[in-house]
């Protein structure tokens, strides 16, 4: 299958850049050391990668071959605790639980209904103490909030992101 992201992944690395400064300012302050993270459409793994070298095991999805099959090779050549999926946030099963699960600009993908029930239902793999982190357009936060449970602690505020601690 071919999806929007392909073309762009193959037209070289580092299609999006570097990791932005402010998410990482804020996962190397909020993140405990070998923090387990569920990067949910990963793409060619800026973040990923990033959070790899720091010493985080990272399971990233994404439904762009071109864009995980460039995410292993880096994991592999780098030996980076990275496993990758081709895969959809709204059917893609996970047995497993994270300390983290970051949504960086992928939810503004989906259509308004799929967009909150795909983070809802990725909501309950965030472990106890662990955070669900959102980066996305501004007018689709207050849907995404709006399914947060209410003893969930926000840690994080923004014009386009979010994030929140489980108890
Ligand atoms: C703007 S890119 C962001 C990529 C990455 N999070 C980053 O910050 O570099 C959006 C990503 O969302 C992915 N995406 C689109 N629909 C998706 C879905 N239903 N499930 C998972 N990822 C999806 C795209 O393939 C693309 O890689």
């Amino acid at each position: 299958m071919t999806v929007k992201y392909d073309q762009y992944y193959q037209e070289g690395p580092d299609a999006l850049g570097p990791p932005t400064k402010r998410l990482v300012d804020f996962l190397t302050q909020h993140l405990p050391k070998g923090a387990s993270v569920l990067d949910v459409g990963c793409g060619q793994g800026r973040d990923a990668v990033w959070l790899a070298r720091a010493g985080h095991p990272v399971t990233g999805i994404d439904p762009s071959a071109v864009g995980i099959g460039q995410l292993q090779d880096i994991a592999v050549s780098q030996s980076l605790p990275i496993t990758a999926h081709v895969a959809d946030l709204e059917n893609f099963s996970l047995t497993e639980t994270y300390d983290c699960v970051l949504f960086d600009r992928t939810l503004h993908m989906l259509d308004d209904v799929y967009r909150v029930a795909g983070f809802k239902r990725l909501l309950c793999k965030v472990n106890p103490a662990g955070c669900v982190v959102v980066l996305d357009e501004a007018p689709n936060l207050a849907g995404l909030r709006a399914v947060i449970p209410a003893d969930w602690d926000q840690i994080w505020d923004g014009k386009s992101d979010f994030a929140y601690r489980r108890p």
